[in-house]
């Protein structure tokens, strides 16, 4: 089917994703000014959640709702899907009677499947590969608070995950360098690290990542799906917390970013959260605007 879907940053072009970033941008300010835009009005969104979300799904359903058309949340626990109707089926049946789908869920494939099977565009809001929308939102920030991000350098620093390798088709797409710090046997995949070896620096030191970085980051040691490995996790990113400290190697301008939620004494100090170069809510807020131009771009134009 010729559906534009938004399963990985890759299904934009560069000149798409920046125009996007800063449709952003504007449909922030017109939402400040209080003006109303519905080019959805009649749209209907199934949001299909798996795993848990706070941000994800309020900024898709109140963008949504901003945009004139409506959102409706379904969880796992309460359809057919939860009970093994194969997503073949779902997509088939869900796509034929709304306007673009989002989902959240575990392995990457299944949002895959969705899309080959789906009449809508589908949108991936997590899967344990990648966190396109967070990304939008992330891209967003830097823009709006040091301009264009091409030729830059960012840091991350801790598991190689889902956001990490995100991160990995951003600095290829808006042409930035990518640090990597993670401990040993927590990196991104293998052929991901392949693909973008001329892109990225992989190293086990978060110190030596941050050097010269304009954009710091990081993310929870252990994620969805990945609860029963917390203890040992804790103990294996020893030393890899971002702290004020660790901040103060990086480029004088250096932002810091999380896509939260952030364990606090884990992942991130404290005094890191609250720091002057932390941009975390805005940030967050920045899910809503973004997304809201991705929604724009799959169905207006
Ligand atoms: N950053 C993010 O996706 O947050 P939620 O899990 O709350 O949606
Ligand atoms: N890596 C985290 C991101 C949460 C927004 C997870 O997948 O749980």
């Amino acid at each position: 089917m010729n559906t534009k879907h938004f399963l990985t940053l890759k299904d934009l072009t560069s000149d798409e994703l920046k125009q996007l970033l800063s449709r952003a941008t504007e449909l922030k300010e017109m939402r400040n000014r209080g003006e109303v835009y519905e080019p959805l009005a009649n749209k209907v969104m199934a949001m299909i959640f798996e795993k848990s979300s706070t941000r994800t799904r309020v900024s898709f359903e109140a963008g949504m709702a901003q945009l004139g058309g409506h959102a409706m949340f379904l969880s796992s626990r309460d359809t057919q899907l939860g009970r093994g109707e194969p997503v073949e089926d779902s997509a088939r049946v869900i796509s034929s009677m709304v306007d673009v789908v989002m989902i959240r869920t575990y392995s990457h494939e299944i949002v895959e499947t969705f899309a080959q099977h789906s009449r809508v565009p589908v949108i991936n809001a997590l899967t344990d590969d990648y966190h396109p929308c967070q990304l939008l939102a992330d891209m967003q920030t830097f823009v709006e608070h040091r301009g264009d991000i091409k030729g830059k350098t960012a840091a991350w620093i801790g598991d190689g995950n889902n956001m990490c390798q995100s991160y990995m088709n951003a600095a290829a797409i808006l042409d930035f360098h990518l640090n990597i710090a993670c401990p040993k046997g927590f990196e991104p995949k293998a052929e991901l690290l392949e693909e973008y070896k001329d892109r990225i620096t992989l190293t086990h030191s978060p110190k030596e990542a941050v050097k010269g970085a304009h954009l710091v980051t990081t993310d929870v040691w252990a994620s969805m799906g990945q609860e029963d490995e917390q203890e040992t996790r804790l103990k294996r990113f020893e030393g890899f917390q971002v702290t004020p400290e660790l901040m103060d190697l990086a480029d004088k301008d250096a932002l810091f970013m999380h896509c939260l939620p952030a364990h606090r004494g884990e992942e991130v100090s404290e005094e890191m959260m609250e720091d002057p170069r932390s941009v975390v809510f805005d940030e967050a807020e920045n899910r809503l605007h973004a997304q809201k131009a991705l929604l724009e771009f799959l169905l207006v134009n």
